[in-house]
C-alpha cells in the first residue's frame, strides 16, 4: 500500500495564510476570514510549538488540524465557488456575468425545531443594484392555454426583468460590457451610445435603451449618454419613457433599410458624426443590436440556460418571434444541442418576411421586397417582432428553426384580451403573437407536450397603439380558444 505523506503543518499554515490574504484582498466573506484566522492562530501558536517539541503528538495534532481545516473550508467553499464562477465568466467575455444574472445565491435551510416548521432563506438574496434584477425571470404556466390544449404552455416572463422590463435588459448589458472590454466605450470620457430602436411598423425590434440609463445606478462609472433613433409611428409610451430617463430621442419617419434616414442607418451615422466632431467630447458608439452578436450571446448565456433549468431539461418546443433575432437564436443555440428533438418555431406577425424564409427559403415576393414599399415595411400593429431582412442575429441560428407560424393582428389582439380575461396576464403585442403560435404548436404536437414561449413586455408599453385597437377587456366572459384562432378570418 502506498502511503500518502502527511502534509507538513507549516505547509497547511502557508495555505491558510494565502487563503486569508486572498479573502482580505477581496474584502469578502467576514465569517470565513474569522474562521481562517482562528485556524492559523491555533496552529501557528501553542499547537505549532507543541508539534515541534513532541513529534509523537503529530497524529493527534493532524486530527485536530483536520477538523479545524474542514471548518475553515466549509466557510471558504461558497466564496471560492463564486470566485471560480466569476473567473470563468471573465474568460468568456461575450456572455453576461453570472453575478449580474443572480446566480451564486446560497440557499440555507433554517430549522425551527420547536415549531417544527421550515424557513428557507437566502443569504445573498439582496440584489446588487438594479442590474442585479436582470435575468432569472419566472417561467409561468399559462393555465388557460394549458387546459385548453392539453399541453403545458409556459411563458418566460421577460417583462419582469428588473431594469427596462424586457429581454433587452440582458442584451443591453451584454453589448455595453463587450464594448467596454473592447475599448469602444469608456466611462466618464464623454462617449455616447447611439442605437436604432423600436420599429412599430415591424422592421425593427423593440429595444429599450432605458436599461443602460438605469444601469448607471448599478455602477455609477457607467454613464454613457443614450441617443436613440426610432421611427415616429411607434407607441409614444416608449419615447416618453426614454425622455423621462434622460435619453435623447430622435424620431425619424419610417423608411426602408436602403434609405439613409432609416432609423438604424440614422443611429449609425449620428455615432460617426459624433466621433468625427473635434468640438465634442468622447466618441459615438453605435450599439447595432441587429448585427451585434453580443445580442444572441446574452440569450445563449442566460435566457436559454434558465429555460433549460426551469424545465428540468424537459421541453418539446420553443416558440419565439424575431425582431433582431437575438432571442430565438441565442435560446435555440443553447437548447438544441441539449434537446435535439425539441422544435424551434418562429412566431411571425403578418407582413414579416421571416415566415416565408423559414417555410420556403425565400424572404418575400419581389413586390414585397424591403425598399419597394413606401411606408410600412411590415404592415402590422405588432411592435418588436417581424422584419424583412435576415440580420446577423437571426442568421446565427436560422438553420435551427424548424418551422414558422404566421399570426395576424386580430389573433394577436384576441389573444391579448384572452390572457387578461382568463389568466390576469397583461402583455404587449409580441407576447400575444408568441402565445397564438404556442397554441398552434400545441395543437400540431398533440396533448402532453411542453411548450415554452416568451412574454416579452407589459401591455402598459402598448396602451396608445396595440391596446387602443384591442379595446377594453370584459363583457365577453365565455371566449373560446377557437374565437382567438379564428380572429381575422371571420366572414
Ligand atoms: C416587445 C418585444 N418583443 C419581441 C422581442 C424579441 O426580440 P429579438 O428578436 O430582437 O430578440 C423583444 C426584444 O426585446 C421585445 O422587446
Amino acid at each position: 500500500m502506498t502511503r500518502v505523506p502527511p502534509l507538513p503543518v507549516s505547509q497547511s499554515i502557508d495555505s491558510l495564510r494565502k487563503a486569508r490574504c486572498i479573502l482580505k484582498h477581496e474584502g469578502q466573506h467576514a465569517s470565513a476570514l474569522q474562521t481562517v484566522a482562528k485556524v492559523i492562530k491555533s496552529i501557528d501558536g501553542p499547537l505549532g510549538i507543541m508539534i515541534t517539541k513532541h513529534p509523537r503528538m503529530t497524529l493527534t495534532t493532524a486530527f485536530i488540524a483536520g477538523i479545524l481545516l474542514t471548518l475553515g473550508f466549509k466557510d471558504l467553499y461558497p466564496y471560492l465557488k463564486r470566485r471560480i464562477r466569476r473567473q470563468r465568466w471573465r474568460s468568456s467575455p461575450s456572455t453576461t456575468p453570472a453575478s449580474v444574472l443572480g446566480e451564486g445565491t446560497r440557499k440555507v435551510t433554517l430549522e425551527d425545531n420547536s415549531a417544527s416548521n421550515h424557513l428557507e432563506v437566502s443569504i445573498s438574496d439582496i440584489s446588487e443594484g438594479i442590474g442585479g434584477c436582470i435575468g432569472d425571470t419566472p417561467l409561468i404556466r399559462i393555465k388557460s392555454l394549458s387546459e385548453a390544449t392539453g399541453c403545458e404552455i409556459l411563458g418566460k416572463a421577460e417583462f419582469l426583468n428588473g431594469a427596462g422590463n424586457s429581454p433587452k435588459d440582458r442584451v443591453a448589458l451584454s453589448m455595453i460590457q463587450m464594448a467596454e472590454e473592447e475599448g469602444l466605450l469608456t466611462p466618464h470620457s464623454g462617449d455616447a451610445v447611439y442605437e436604432g430602436t423600436v420599429g412599430s411598423t415591424g422592421i425593427s425590434s423593440t429595444f429599450y435603451p432605458a436599461p443602460w440609463i438605469l444601469l448607471k445606478e448599478m455602477n455609477s462609472a457607467h454613464t454613457p449618454l443614450i441617443i436613440s433613433c426610432m421611427p415616429d409611428d411607434q407607441a409614444t409610451e416608449k419615447s416618453d419613457l426614454l425622455l423621462k430617463l434622460g435619453a435623447k430621442v430622435e424620431r425619424v419617419r419610417p423608411a426602408s433599410i436602403v434609405d439613409q434616414n432609416q432609423f438604424v442607418n440614422k443611429a449609425r451615422s449620428r455615432a460617426a458624426e459624433h466621433t468625427a466632431d473635434p468640438s465634442r467630447q468622447g466618441r459615438g458608439f453605435f450599439a447595432d443590436q441587429f448585427e451585434n452578436t453580443a445580442n444572441w450571446r446574452a440569450h445563449h448565456s442566460s435566457t436559454g440556460p434558465e429555460i433549460y433549468r426551469q424545465c428540468g431539461g424537459h421541453l418539446d418546443a420553443f416558440v419565439a418571434g424575431a425582431g433582431t433575432g437575438g432571442t430565438i437564436s441565442g435560446c435555440a443555440l443553447f437548447l438544441k444541442p441539449k434537446l435535439p428533438n425539441m422544435k424551434v418555431v418562429l412566431a411571425d406577425p403578418q407582413g414579416s418576411g421571416l415566415f416565408n424564409r423559414i417555410k420556403y427559403g425565400v424572404m418575400f415576393a419581389p413586390t414585397e421586397r424591403e425598399g419597394t414599399r413606401r411606408r410600412h415595411q411590415v404592415d402590422t400593429i405588432v411592435e418588436g417582432i417581424g422584419i424583412n431582412r435576415v440580420t446577423a442575429n437571426f442568421e446565427a441560428a436560422k438553420e435551427l428553426v424548424d418551422d414558422a407560424i404566421r399570426v395576424n393582428d386580430e389573433q394577436a389582439m384576441a389573444m391579448a384580451r384572452w390572457l387578461v380575461e382568463k389568466d390576469g396576464i397583461f402583455v404587449g403585442s409580441s407576447s400575444a403573437v408568441n402565445c397564438v403560435a404556442a397554441v398552434k404548436v400545441a395543437m400540431q404536437l398533440g396533448a402532453g407536450n411542453r411548450i415554452v414561449t416568451i412574454l416579452c413586455d407589459s401591455g402598459t408599453r402598448h396602451l396608445s397603439k396595440f391596446w387602443a385597437r384591442a379595446g377594453n377587456v370584459g363583457g365577453k366572459a365565455d371566449t373560446k380558444l377557437e374565437d382567438v384562432l379564428n380572429a381575422g378570418y371571420e366572414q
